[in-house]
């Protein structure tokens, strides 16, 4: 089922979200959400989607990035995820957000994060993603903290519509660390060029 998108604005995108309960798995309430949003994101084009974007205050995102091993990730669904930066180095990308329409921005990351979470069945799972995956996991488990990708932006000047981003700004990606890295698509985090994400 596809469901309305919470905007920015909305409360619930501000409130850190309640942890999803044994209770939750029993009643089948976890693998219905996880359809709803798989269903929503697609509708959508996005590569990832919170609870709360559903208006569910609840610590479930899903995620799936385009991409070979190493790069993408596969629809994976992250219930109670917790994020653990493994390095210090950081990376820009732009990103967009389906609760904030229209607009990009270049978000300032660690390059690689762990992710620890529970499965659609309950069991503990991990991932280690770097690059674009990354800021994907990243962006999507900071909704579950009411933290938008505007909050994260460093240099205001680069949060844009996606619009002029696109006449302006397509392929002249600001560097990080050396590396280049630019997006495209304004999807729920924009991806594009993963030229000079780290691999
Ligand atoms: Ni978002």
């Amino acid at each position: 089922m596809i469901l309305k998108v919470a905007r920015m604005g909305h409360p619930v995108l501000r409130r850190r979200a309640d942890p999803v309960t044994p209770e939750d798995f029993a009643s089948g309430w976890v693998a219905a959400t996880v359809r709803n949003l798989f269903d929503t994101m697609a509708e959508y084009d996005g590569v990832g989607l919170a609870a709360p974007q559903v208006h569910l205050s609840k610590r479930l995102a899903v995620v799936e990035v385009p991409g070979g091993p190493g790069q993408g990730i596969p629809p994976t669904p992250m219930i109670n995820p917790v994020v653990q930066p493994l390095t210090e180095r950081e990376m820009e990308i732009w990103e967009g957000c389906l609760s904030v329409p229209g607009l990009i921005g270049l978000v300032p990351r660690p390059a690689a994060v762990r992710v620890d979470y529970l499965d659609i069945d309950g069991r503990p799972s991990h991932r280690v993603v770097q690059g674009f995956a990354a800021a994907a996991v990243q962006h999507e488990c900071d909704h579950l903290d009411g933290v938008l990708y505007v909050d994260r932006i460093r240099d205001r000047a680069t949060l844009m519509f996606t619009e002029e981003y696109q006449r302006h700004h397509l392929g002249r990606g600001r560097a990080a660390d050396g590396d280049g890295v630019d997006g495209a698509s304004p999807a729920e985090v924009a991806d594009d060029s993963r030229d000079g994400i780290p691999g």
